[in-house]
């Protein structure tokens, strides 16, 4: 015979399947902003464009030359932000407090105005700047887009499982609430035709009572659950991120800029960094290199009397003490990197790896230099074989292949290639 305890029990798990079902749901849909596509041709669309024309001045998650990008279309109506991608100049002198806060903040830096942007662009670059290039938050401090080379140095589970698995909860919960909910009312038909006593009959015309579901030990069991799981989830993201030292830009002993030395001046990168094409390490170069200009240029920007900083140069060179730079990219032992290998073999830009060093006044890591980022570009690129004769005849056995030869088919995938 069927008791009333195992009604009491179903019932319970009902109340408690329910409530669990309604907090999946409100997260899962407060996650989302339904104004803005989240699918993947939008993103990769936007991607484009946000290349073509934003990424000289912006990132996604980190402050540049512009703010960081991602929830701008939070912070003012879709339609404003569409407005101000097209021309800002336009909605500041409009009277829109919030840019013209925003315009002062970056000491009146024009951003140039984009008339030319479609609707859809610009609703495609809103995709990619809120659902693009995700990383962990890590790793999203110093970040945002270093474009396909470095998409999987950021680590951590990626979102899209979460979401997957986040679904696949929600759907398994919602059949087994409706299974609970057929058993209850068949359980309460049957119940109700044998002929029971007052108490019993009472019970189970009893309505649903969700404080006393709060309340319950289950209840805060789950609870408790949900909140390891998460805690969790954010510890296995941080210990995937350890030693990733992206962003890092350490003070320098003395107050060398990039921006002027290699941008301003346009003085070659090799010109200083004598190793990159022909050796393993790029090298820094000794104060000599330095005297080859700052034995004439002593007074910077007119001023009288030797500049402090290019006299820390002198000093060095006195004291036959080399400047004590501090280091800012560093792979582990355990990893072989060769400059020449990719600079003057594989004819990557330094600006690939470095990004835009020549706009640095203090010079920043500008990817994680992982093993994933390695191992993602390897499987990327395609070799430069044009002119280069060792590649001759690896090209030919390799042309009834569709695909090109990528660096992955030359063994770059190979752990004793970069592991010693
Ligand atoms: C030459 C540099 C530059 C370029 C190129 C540029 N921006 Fe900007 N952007 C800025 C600056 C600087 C600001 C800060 C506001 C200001 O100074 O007008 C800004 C602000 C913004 C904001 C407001 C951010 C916020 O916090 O609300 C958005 C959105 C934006 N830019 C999007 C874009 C998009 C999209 C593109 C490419 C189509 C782009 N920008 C290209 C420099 C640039
Ligand atoms: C006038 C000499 C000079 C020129 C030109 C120059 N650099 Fe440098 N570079 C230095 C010095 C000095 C340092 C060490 C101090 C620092 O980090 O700012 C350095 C540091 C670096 C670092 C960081 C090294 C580390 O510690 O990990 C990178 C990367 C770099 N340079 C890349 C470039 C690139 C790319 C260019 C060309 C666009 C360039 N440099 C042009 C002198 C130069
Ligand atoms: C090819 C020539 C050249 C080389 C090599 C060179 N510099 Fe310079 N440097 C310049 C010029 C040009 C300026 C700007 C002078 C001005 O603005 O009047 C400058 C400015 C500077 C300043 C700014 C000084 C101040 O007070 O603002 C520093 C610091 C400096 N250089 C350090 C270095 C160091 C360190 C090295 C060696 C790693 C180096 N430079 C190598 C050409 C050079
Ligand atoms: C394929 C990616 C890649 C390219 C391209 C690249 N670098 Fe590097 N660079 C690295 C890595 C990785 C390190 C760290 C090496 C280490 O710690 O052993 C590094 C380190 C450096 C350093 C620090 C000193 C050293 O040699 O370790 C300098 C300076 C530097 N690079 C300059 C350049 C310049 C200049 C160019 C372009 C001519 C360039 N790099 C191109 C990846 C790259
Ligand atoms: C931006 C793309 C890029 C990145 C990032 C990159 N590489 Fe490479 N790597 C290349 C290319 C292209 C070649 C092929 C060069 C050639 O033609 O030999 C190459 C070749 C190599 C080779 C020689 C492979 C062989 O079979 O001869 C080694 C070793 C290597 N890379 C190590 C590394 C390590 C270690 C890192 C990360 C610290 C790294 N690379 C990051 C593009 C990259
Ligand atoms: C293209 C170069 C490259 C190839 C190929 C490669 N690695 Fe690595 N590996 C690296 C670099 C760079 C690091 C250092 C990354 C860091 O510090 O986060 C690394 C780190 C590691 C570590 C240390 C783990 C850590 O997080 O510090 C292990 C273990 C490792 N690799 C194993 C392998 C094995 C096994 C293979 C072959 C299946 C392999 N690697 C192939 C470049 C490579």
């Amino acid at each position: 015979m069927l008791s009333n305890r195992s009604l009491v029990g179903i019932r319970l798990s009902f109340q408690m399947l329910a409530v669990l079902f309604f907090l999946l749901v409100g997260t899962s849909a407060y996650a989302a902003d339904p104004s803005v596509a989240d699918t993947e041709e939008a993103i990769s669309a936007g991607k484009t464009v946000f290349n073509a024309n934003c990424k000289q001045c912006h990132k996604l998650d980190q402050k540049y030359t512009g703010p960081a990008l991602r929830g701008s279309s939070e912070r003012q109506p879709i339609e404003v932000v569409k407005s101000f991608i097209k021309n800002s100049q336009a909605v500041i002198a409009s009277g829109n407090a919030y840019y013209s806060n925003l315009y002062k903040e970056y000491n009146n830096t024009v951003m140039p105005s984009h008339e030319f942007l479609t609707d859809d662009d610009l609703n495609n670059l809103l995709s990619y700047i809120e659902y693009g290039d995700k990383v962990d938050p890590a790793a999203a401090a110093a970040s945002g887009t270093d474009g396909a080379a470095t998409a999987g140095g950021g680590g951590g589970i990626p979102n899209e499982y979460l979401t997957l698995i986040l679904g696949v909860l929600v759907l398994v919960l919602l059949l087994i609430l409706v299974v609970l909910g057929l058993i209850i009312s068949v359980l309460t038909k049957y119940l109700n035709k044998q002929g029971l006593e007052e108490d019993d009959q009472e019970f189970i015309s009893q309505k649903t009572d969700f404080g006393k579901v709060f309340k319950s030990d289950a209840f805060i069991i789950i609870v408790t659950a949900l909140v390891v799981a998460l805690v969790a989830k954010t510890a296995i993201d941080g210990l995937y991120s350890v030693g990733v030292q992206q962003g890092y830009a350490p003070a320098q002993p003395i107050a060398f800029s990039h921006a002027l030395h290699a941008g301003q001046y346009e003085i070659a990168c090799q010109y200083c960094h004598t190793g990159v094409e022909i050796g393993k390490s790029a090298n820094i170069p000794s104060a000599n290199i330095c005297m080859n200009c700052h034995m004439h240029i002593q007074n910077v920007g007119g001023k009288e009397g030797i500049s402090s900083e290019i006299q820390k140069i002198y000093n060095a060179i006195d004291n036959n003490q080399p400047i004590e730079w501090v280091r800012v990219h560093n792979l582990p032992d355990l990893a072989y990197f060769n400059h020449s290998q990719h600079v003057a073999v594989g004819g990557i830009e330094c600006q690939t790896c470095h990004g835009p060093i020549q706009e640095m006044e203090v010079v920043a890591q500008h990817s994680s230099l992982t093993m994933g980022w390695c191992i993602d570009c390897h499987r990327q690129t395609e070799i430069a074989t044009e002119g280069n004769v060792y590649y001759e005849k690896l090209v030919q056995l390799h042309s009834d292949s569709k695909d090109a030869l990528k660096v992955k088919d030359i063994g770059g995938l190979e752990c004793a290639k970069c592991h010693y």
